[in-house]
């Protein structure tokens, strides 16, 4: 080693020294750098998150790297955002949550089923069946479309099979069971059965026959097939629409859940849930419980949390709100709850339906006794 090198080192043994020393104040929680003059990226994990993490929150001090980062980013101190395609898997659609990725690399922690790869940023074969393939490998995971076979089914079943062909083996389907998952070895050719079920999208013992057929509904769109009571029930319906396991059929969604004016479906399609909230009056994940929450009113208008239809003793219907009943009805409190008309008649120097006009400007001569 030459005398230059070795003093190089010890200036970079010396600046480490230093900077340790330097480093030794202790940062409040949210910031970093030798005089803690740095804020920690505001995408680093916080919130609520913090306190079921041990109070770990923030950043590390000496380089400002989080310690957990905020849904949907990635990288040491928080700053990259996680593909888009991350949380497209109808588990994250259906929860609302974002899925977020890996911290290092930013590989998705889940993918939609027609999307592959680390990132889900590729899509599965047109001739996967349902477009589903394994995330890592790309292979079909619901078998081919008729006339493809192979684990990506990029291969053509030969001209002479009609009815399509074995994903693994290329063998002809008869003009049955070309629907059975698992393929020709799991169907029972001399009773026309799949022995394992069907492939995604097909019922009945054949696998002949969709959804909506077999359950005599056509708003049923995903079923499932109750092996052991050898029943097929329906589990979701078309947009717009959910499934009511208690009525057994598809229902609207509730009057009460709010739209956000494009055409998605106001409601999640297995459980009914509002997906952009509730309008005024009404609660619950399905917003299908409503309040009428108008002061002194008894009862709103069917659904309509801002018109009254009955106001509470001692006050009176005007356009849809409940006022005071007259300060001049002889009685207190006792009038009308429609027409707000004085039911006891009026105090003494007034007079009219409401008790509103007063004998001394209006008249000359009163009837006190009305
Ligand atoms: C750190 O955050 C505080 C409060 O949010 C802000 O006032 C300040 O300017 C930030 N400092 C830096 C260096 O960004
Ligand atoms: C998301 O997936 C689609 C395929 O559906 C793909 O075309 C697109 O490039 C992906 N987006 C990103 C940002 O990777
Ligand atoms: C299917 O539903 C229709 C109308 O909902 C009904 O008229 C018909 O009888 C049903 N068919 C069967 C086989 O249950
Ligand atoms: C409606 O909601 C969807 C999904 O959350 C969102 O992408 C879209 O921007 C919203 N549109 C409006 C007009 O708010």
């Amino acid at each position: 080693m030459n005398e230059s090198l070795i003093n190089r080192i010890l200036i970079v043994v010396l600046y480490i020294t230093l900077f340790e020393v330097e480093t030794n104040a202790t940062c409040n929680f949210g910031v970093w750098g030798g005089s803690c003059q740095y804020n920690c990226s505001s995408t680093c994990y916080y919130g609520n998150e913090c306190s079921s993490n041990g109070g770990k929150c923030g950043c590390e001090q000496l380089h400002g790297n989080c310690y957990g980062c905020a849904k949907n980013y990635f990288g040491d101190v928080c700053n990259k955002a996680c593909n888009q395609n991350c949380s497209l898997s109808d588990q994250c659609v259906l929860s609302g949550l974002a899925c977020g990725c890996e911290r290092q690399l930013g590989y998705c922690n889940s993918c939609p089923k027609t999307l592959w790869g680390n990132y889900c940023d590729k899509s599965c074969s047109i001739r996967c069946i349902n477009f589903e393939c394994d995330r890592a490998s790309s292979q079909c995971t619901s078998g081919c479309t008729k006339g493809y076979y192979g684990s990506d089914c990029s291969s053509t079943c030969s001209t002479s099979c009609l009815y399509g062909c074995d994903q693994q083996t290329a063998a002809c389907f008869p003009s049955y069971c070309v629907n059975c998952n698992g393929g020709l070895p799991k169907c029972d050719q001399s009773n026309r059965k799949c022995l394992n079920g069907c492939i995604d999208g097909f019922y009945g013992p054949s696998c002949d026959k969709t959804c909506s057929v077999v359950t005599n509904n056509t708003l049923c769109t995903k079923c499932q097939a109750l092996v052991s009571v050898g029943i097929t029930v329906c589990t979701e319906c078309q947009p717009g629409y959910h499934y009511d396991g208690v009525i057994g059929n598809c229902k609207t969604c509730s009057t009460g859940c709010k739209t956000n004016n494009t055409n998605i479906a106001k409601c999640f399609p297995n459980t009914g849930n509002c997906r952009f909230g509730c309008s005024a009056g009404w609660s619950g994940p399905r917003c299908d419980s409503f309040t009428c929450s108008l002061s002194n009113c008894e009862s709103c208008v069917a659904n309509q949390p801002t018109v009254c239809e009955r106001c509470q003793t001692g006050w009176h219907l005007d356009s849809g709100q409940c006022v005071r009943c007259s300060d001049n009805c002889a009685t207190l409190n006792s009038c009308d709850k429609t027409s707000g008309t004085c039911t006891g008649g009026c105090k003494t120097g007034w007079y009219g339906n409401k008790c509103k006009d007063s004998c001394i400007t209006n008249c000359n001569q009163c009837d006190a006794m009305v």
